[in-house]
């Protein structure tokens, strides 16, 4: 009798429509209210860098969703649990374990952030004059090849550089240019292949399975080692859960399974979807290899067993790269950010869609048409952004992209604004209030000003220029 009961009442559940955030607040940081005055003031003694503004004068803070999010009871407990042992510790067990469970590679090795795992793994397989291609490489792993004084080349499909093409799977790679690039320069002076999951510099956008399935077949024929840039694998493993034919009956955890065991490694930024405020790690199979990556480890970043990270991050870690692969959490995730794109299309602010899964992108050079891209015109909507709302915001584009290896400036593909969303922080009505100083500032967009880069460091210019508005509407 009891259990007919309840067999009725599930099959008569009603479901809601309304997505909500999975968790309620526990522990809250005041943000604070400008004025338009003190925010200029702000601006003007940062040299019109938002990277040099101070937090405490930005209200909300979208300028990046690496490190930035809040961390859960759990993973607060685990971190009490942290043993910092110099060598050995079980919280690196707990790690290691973890991550196996989901990235099944021989190694696994602790770094600071992914930046350091890019540096060790390209120090030990890159060398002068080779070849890296990648859907889109992210800027610091471009920076570190480049540094090996090899080459970081970008092979999307072409629906990738189009803000409004509708392609499920932007953030695919070019097959066919894949091939004619091996062919071109020859397997040997490829070291590896990469794919960065999601897209982030072109968007946000997936990788289908399908795309990487394709690109492990020509890795494994012609023996390069196959790369993943993994920071945002369980929200590339969401839309494929939810885009790709075949997948809807998946785990998020199944998929991102069955994403790494079609590659040879991978580099991951813990900062996004590994839910942590700091750490990374580096995964691979071959036995030289990684001695090679561990030696250079010890040389820069730490032991082995805690790679510049405390106990307590690796525990932390440990916690939340199960966490990113919670249905509902990537439910809310995703959904929140597709909530802000539609808003922002029915205010006729053009955006690429469809929305990606870490931020929403503006295309500046179709809002602010009166500004050619070396006058930086999404430099500047981010910078009206902050003055306008408080809003702090990055520039995707030429002061990002357009410095050539050989000191020259050429326009980047795109000229995006990217509004990151840290990992559970921000509620809707931060959302509703985005939407309405974007709406204000698209009402006021022909006063917008380009913008003059006065100095600059290379490479990576971007976090450090300083620069100057430029006069409305000048002759030139
Ligand atoms: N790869 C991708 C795709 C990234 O987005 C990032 C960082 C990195 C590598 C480097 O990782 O910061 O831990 O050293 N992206 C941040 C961002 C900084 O704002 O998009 P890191």
């Amino acid at each position: 009798m009891h259990l007919e009961i309840r067999s009725l009442t599930e099959s008569n559940q009603v479901k809601f429509k309304t997505i909500i955030e999975p968790f309620r607040i526990k522990t809250i940081q005041p943000i604070r209210q400008t004025t338009e005055a003190e925010r200029s003031e702000a601006l003007k003694n940062a040299s019109y860098n938002l990277f040099q503004v101070h937090a405490d004068d930005v209200l909300i803070d979208l300028l990046t969703d690496s490190g930035t999010g809040a961390l859960s009871d759990q993973q607060w407990s685990a971190m009490m649990r942290g043993d910092e042992s110099y060598a050995g510790s079980p919280s690196y067990f707990r790690f290691e374990k973890a991550v196996r469970e989901i990235m099944d590679f021989a190694h696994i090795i602790p770094t600071h952030q992914g930046r350091a795992a890019e540096n060790i793994l390209f120090t030990s397989l890159v060398g002068p004059g080779q070849v890296v291609p990648s859907n889109t490489h992210f800027d610091t792993t471009r920076a570190n090849i480049e540094a090996m004084k090899a080459t970081a080349l970008d092979l999307l499909i072409p629906d990738g550089h189009q803000p409004s093409s509708q392609h499920l799977f932007k953030g695919n790679m070019c097959i066919k240019s894949l091939e004619q690039v091996i062919e071109k320069e020859g397997v040997k002076n490829i070291p590896l292949i990469m794919v960065t999951i999601t897209n982030n510099s072109g968007g946000g956008q997936p990788v289908s399975l399908e795309n990487i399935k394709q690109i492990s077949a020509v890795a494994r024929h012609h023996k390069i080692p196959f790369f993943i840039d993994a920071c945002r694998f369980a929200e590339n493993s969401w839309f494929i859960k939810k885009r790709e034919h075949g997948y809807q009956d998946c785990s998020p955890l199944e998929i991102a399974q069955k994403i790494f065991s079609l590659a040879d490694g991978c580099t991951m930024s813990a900062k996004k979807d590994g839910m942590v405020n700091i750490g990374g790690f580096l995964c691979l199979n071959q036995d030289s290899v990684a001695e090679r990556c561990r030696t250079h480890l010890i040389q820069t970043e730490g032991f082995p067993t805690y790679g510049g990270l405390a106990g307590y991050d690796l525990e932390a870690l440990a916690v939340g790269i199960k966490e990113s692969l919670d249905p509902h959490y990537l439910e809310y995730r995703i959904q929140s950010i597709a909530y802000l794109g539609e808003r922002l299309t029915k205010a006729g602010i053009p955006i690429v869609l469809p929305t990606g899964g870490h931020a929403i992108y503006i295309d500046a050079l179709q809002m602010l048409p009166h500004l050619k891209p070396t006058q930086y015109p999404a430099w500047a909507l981010a910078n009206q952004l902050y003055l306008s709302g408080g809003i702090r915001s990055v520039e995707i584009g030429t002061v990002m992209f357009g410095l050539q290896p050989d000191g020259t400036e050429k326009a980047a593909p795109m000229e995006l604004v990217r509004l990151a969303f840290p990992r559970r922080t921000y509620t809707q009505s931060h959302v509703d209030y985005v939407i309405e100083v974007l709406t204000h500032v698209d009402s006021i967009k022909d006063q917008i000003p380009g913008y003059q880069i006065i100095s600059t460091p290379r490479p990576l210019r971007h976090f450090t220029a300083n620069l100057k508005p430029l006069k409305l509407n000048p002759a030139a």
